[in-house]
């Protein structure tokens, strides 16, 4: 196994721990991907705990879907590979339960193609538009379509009835993103009926020039 497989599995191993302690991960929902560089995924196994991974046990998927090491992955691998087909740069995905992003994805909106508002700076530098995608059954293959059409414009999206998927350059990033998506859902439902004052156009775009990378 070489080195960057070897940190990478440890590294899931922590952010899996670290995610659960928070209690952003509760039971076995949720799964966590890193793309090594040979192209083969590192995916949480289906059924895991994020809180109790262990190192050796992590699936390594092929790009094509087949399992090469490890237990059997995610049964959402598939949105996973779909993703980073359609992301060259991603090379992390974090999707959770989380319950403020989960409250989001069970609203009525009256658009789908942003169902965040831009409450403030980070919620707009980390996550950005949020599109909802309808509903599907966890690890649907027609799901891992729907998630390939949104990846082409998004790193982030809320899937109905479910949850949020966010990718990052690192898997640092893609959790930070995470967190920013599930305390800014927190402030939207905080707010509640209250009349809120989001960033103004302006704003964003003066965020989007200063920190879009
Ligand atoms: P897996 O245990 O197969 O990863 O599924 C958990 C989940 O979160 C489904 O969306």
């Amino acid at each position: 196994m070489s080195d960057e497989e070897r940190e990478q599995r440890e590294k899931l191993v922590r952010f899996g721990a670290l995610l659960y302690e928070r209690r952003l991960a509760h039971g076995s929902a949720g799964n966590l991907s890193v793309r090594l560089g040979d192209g083969a995924i590192l995916v949480t196994p289906t059924n895991s705990s994020l809180g109790f991974l262990e190192p050796d046990r992590i699936s390594k998927v092929a790009p094509t879907g087949e399992l090469l090491a490890g237990d059997p992955p995610s049964k959402e691998a598939f949105f996973h590979l779909a993703v980073y087909e359609e992301r060259p740069a991603a090379k992390a995905i974090v999707h959770l339960h989380s319950t403020h992003a989960v409250a989001l994805s069970c609203l009525c909106h009256e658009r789908d193609d942003d169902v965040l508002p831009p409450l403030t700076a980070y919620g707009v530098m980390r996550v950005g538009r949020l599109p909802l995608l309808r509903y599907f059954r966890p690890g649907d293959r027609a799901l891992a379509e729907a998630v390939r059409e949104a990846a082409k414009r998004h790193h982030a999206m809320l899937l109905a009835n479910h949850g949020p998927i966010v990718a990052g350059r690192t898997l640092e990033e893609a959790v930070h993103a995470y967190e920013e998506l599930e305390e800014t859902a927190k402030v939207f439902f905080l707010l509640g009926e209250r009349k809120a004052s989001p960033l103004s156009f302006e704003a964003i775009a003066e965020l989007n020039r200063a920190f879009s990378s």
